[in-house]
């Protein structure tokens, strides 16, 4: 089997697991305790969050754990509508978001706010006079992602953040792809959802980070002892903590040098593919991280290339939302058409590819065709 699917999800690096062992075993107390139990592990966790704040140039208090970006996405959009709620109902986000935010989104709609979902350019990007368009006196908040799971797009945020914050909008991002691909820089960001599992840490734990200067605040949507300074309760996994730490570490300290070993694999693969004419790319690297590649095939299926190569591990839309061959709703917001979204795979690189791996699929590829 040759894994392509980094986008979906990455192993669990090595040396993250084995610095995450002893607090299951030996460190286990309850972080919350006062006795040195908990505070032992109560110590370990304010590591951890000093390192997932370091990746992003944040305050650790302005990190809050959830158990991933699922629920960070939930909890930023739902929280920031119901507390904001006296300045409006109105949200704007995109039509190529995850859906942890789009039906988070459609979920507020039936409560009563209203939703501008923004069309993508055709390359991905958003269009920043539509954006300046949409927003109104009674919108709360902006949504927007970093790095799209299926294009592997980067939209522009310094430039969003700036017409939000000129505006007194929340901005918020989701950033649940970008730990390990580029830099993020938070000016004029208020909210950022974060996952360990995309960034070769754990499943199950991710962030929200909360902006404090100025000082913004989430409705809390789990209610319980009040952890998370009351917006997220929840006793701690301290073991989950600290993988997502040390993964966020080693992730910010590798970037340059992964993203450079991402460019020669990915130029390598765009080289030998372009002498293919029956496959087209459905992303412009201009604006796209180098370890997401999303192409079609004209003259077999996307379903059919899947089939005759179990030995690869690519994706057909997003894993997040495969319910078998449904068209991906990205690349159809892109402008393809049905056919062109259901013949697209996606293929995605990532720590422990080798040129190897890429040699593999592209052979399959040349033989399928
Ligand atoms: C962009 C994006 N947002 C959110 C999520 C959901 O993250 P999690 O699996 O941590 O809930 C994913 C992937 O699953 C994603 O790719």
């Amino acid at each position: 089997m040759i894994y392509l699917d980094y986008a979906a999800t990455t192993p669990v690096d090595e040396r993250v697991a084995e610095k995450m062992l002893p607090f299951l075993t030996s460190v286990f107390g309850n972080p919350a305790s006062t006795h040195a139990f908990g505070q032992k592990a109560k110590a370990a966790v304010d590591v951890a969050r000093r390192e997932v704040a370091a990746a992003i140039g944040a305050d650790p208090a302005e990190i809050i754990w959830t158990s991933g970006a699922t629920e960070s996405n939930n909890l930023a959009i739902r929280g920031s509508a119901e507390l904001y709620v006296s300045k409006g109902k109105h949200i704007v986000t995109m039509k190529t978001e995850h859906p942890s935010v789009l039906e988070t989104c459609q979920q507020l709609e039936k409560e009563g706010w209203t939703v501008t979902y923004l069309a993508p350019q055709k390359n991905g990007l958003i269009d920043l006079e539509n954006l300046k368009q949409s927003l109104r006196d009674d919108t709360v908040l902006v949504s927007v992602m970093q790095v799209n799971n299926e294009t592997g797009v980067i939209q522009p945020l310094e430039k969003i953040a700036e017409i939000t914050a000129a505006k007194n909008i929340l901005f918020h991002v989701d950033a649940a792809q970008s730990i390990g691909k580029l830099a993020l820089d938070i000016k004029n960001i208020d909210l950022i959802s974060l996952c360990a599992h995309k960034s070769y840490g754990p499943k199950g734990i991710g962030a929200l980070y909360i902006r404090r200067k100025p000082r913004v605040r989430v409705a809390p949507q789990i209610y319980g002892g009040g952890q998370e300074q009351g917006m997220r309760s929840g006793t701690l996994a301290t073991h989950q903590m600290v993988g997502m730490g040390e993964a966020f570490m080693i992730a910010h300290r590798e970037l340059q040098e992964e993203q450079k070993r991402m460019c020669t694999l990915r130029d390598y693969f765009l080289t030998e593919i372009a002498k293919n004419k029956s496959i087209t790319l459905n992303n412009n690297f201009d604006h796209v991280v180098p370890s997401i590649i999303n192409l079609r095939f004209s003259i077999i299926t996307a379903e059919a290339f899947m089939k005759s190569n179990p030995e690869l591990a690519i994706s057909s839309g997003s894993a997040c939302q495969s319910k078998g061959i449904e068209p991906s709703y990205v690349l159809r917001a892109m402008g393809l058409s049905v056919d062109e979204a259901k013949n697209s795979v996606r293929i995605s690189f990532g720590r422990f590819s080798t040129k190897r791996d890429v040699e593999t699929l592209l052979q399959a590829l040349s033989a399928a065709i």
